[in-house]
């Protein structure tokens, strides 16, 4: 009997995992990188249901024209035990069927290391984007995940030089690290035009005013009293002289409620609570921003990239690269570190360094592909 291959010999089978809100933006061009390639790659995507409300999960599929899941397990919201085993758990059925040449996994959620670690026992290769990240603080999960997921992975593709310093203090083979700079740029260099096009400023009555930024949603920020006041102490203050708009995550309404934090919130004049937005509605926000507050990682980027001023509220970053040459300053948690850092940005006192940093030039999945395609053996 002769056997005729469906696809090329040379085509490589990939699944393209995606979990929660931040994976989206990076898989996306990826996924179009390799229909763009169709005699080399077959792309399938995987995801895992880790997000699932409507605003933090099928918009995004919309905004970046990201084709429907092949697959979706439906995992939902646990604590960590549980919603990475049962990502493990629904995922490993389906890398036994597919039998990919490679699974490729972003960031550092929960889906990513458990993704990651049901391939390396299965003997099937992953690729991790975004490696090499890391804050040095393991009390943040992400941290576990970054360090777990670069530990097991076959191929770690890296966004900045200093990641690639990381992974060899960390023993990493350098045969296995390939630096092809930042994908989420990829995203926000297809989209910003078509964002800056909507109306999401003058919806909210923003037009042709200076106005503030916000997220937060870190666990260490919100999910105490303790953490969450402080940082409200600061906003109060802000808000007094630039109008704050707030798209608040889901993690973050239930801790304000929880907290018993709704009514001192709510008395905040001028901070616009709304509900979390799409990746244009908020690119179309963060692009005109005089000044974004996050606890975000990709955020982070995404404004050393826009050239808008960015405030880390947290004690480390895991992207310093956008503290050297970008326009993120790290201020931590206190309040009056906060506002004074907020300060010196409205009255322009505040650092000016600003450039790109090495290839955040929108063409990262081109390089993530070549990697993929050089690496298979
Ligand atoms: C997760 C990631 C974090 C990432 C963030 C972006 C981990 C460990 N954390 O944190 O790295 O920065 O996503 O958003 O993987 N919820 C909803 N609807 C949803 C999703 C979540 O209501 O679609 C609520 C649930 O109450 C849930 C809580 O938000 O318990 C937290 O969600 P979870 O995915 O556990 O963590 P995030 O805080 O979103």
């Amino acid at each position: 009997m002769i056997f005729v291959p469906l696809w090329p010999i040379s085509m490589l089978k990939v699944i393209n995992v995606v979990g929660a809100r931040p994976n989206f933006m990076k898989v996306a061009p990826i996924v179009a990188a390799m229909k763009r390639r169709p005699a080399s790659f077959q792309p399938l995507v995987v995801h895992t249901g880790q997000h699932y409300d409507s605003a933090m999960s099928d918009s995004f599929f919309q905004d970046l024209d990201l084709p429907n899941p092949d697959t979706h397990l439906g995992v939902g919201s646990a604590s960590h035990a549980v919603q990475t085993a049962a990502v493990m758990e629904r995922f490993e059925p389906v890398v036994l069927q597919e039998q990919p040449d490679w699974v490729l996994v972003v960031g550092d959620v929960n889906s990513t290391l458990a993704c990651a670690l049901v391939c390396v026992k299965l003997g099937v290769k992953v690729a991790h984007v975004e490696a090499g990240l890391r804050s040095r603080d393991r009390t943040m999960p992400e941290e576990i995940n970054r360090l777990l997921t670069d530990q097991i992975a076959d191929l770690l593709l890296t966004p900045s030089p200093d990641a690639d310093v990381y992974l060899l203090a960390e023993g990493i083979p350098r045969e296995r690290i390939r630096f092809v700079g930042n994908v989420m740029i990829d995203s926000l260099q297809k989209n910003l035009a078509v964002a800056r096009q909507l109306q999401t400023k003058e919806q909210l009555g923003l037009t042709g005013r200076d106005y503030a930024l916000l997220t937060l949603h870190r666990p260490s920020n919100v999910d105490l009293r303790e953490s969450f006041e402080p940082i409200l102490s600061a906003l109060e203050a802000i808000a007094s002289k630039l109008p704050i708009v707030f798209p608040v995550h889901p993690r973050t309404r239930k801790t304000i409620a929880e907290l018993g934090l709704t009514d001192r919130v709510a008395a905040i004049k001028d901070l616009r609570m709304i509900d979390p937005l799409g990746y244009l509605d908020f690119l179309n926000l963060s692009s005109g921003a005089r000044l974004v507050l996050t606890d975000s990682g990709g955020i982070q980027e995404e404004t050393t990239a826009l050239g808008i001023p960015c405030l880390t509220l947290r004690e480390n970053t895991e992207r310093p690269i956008t503290v050297e040459m970008g326009t993120n300053v790290v201020v931590g948690t206190d309040t009056q570190k906060i506002i004074a850092a907020a300060n010196a940005e409205l009255n322009g006192s505040a650092k000016k360094t600003m450039a790109s940093p090495p290839l955040w030039d929108g063409h990262t999945s081109e390089r993530i592909l070549d990697a993929l395609e050089q690496f298979h053996t």
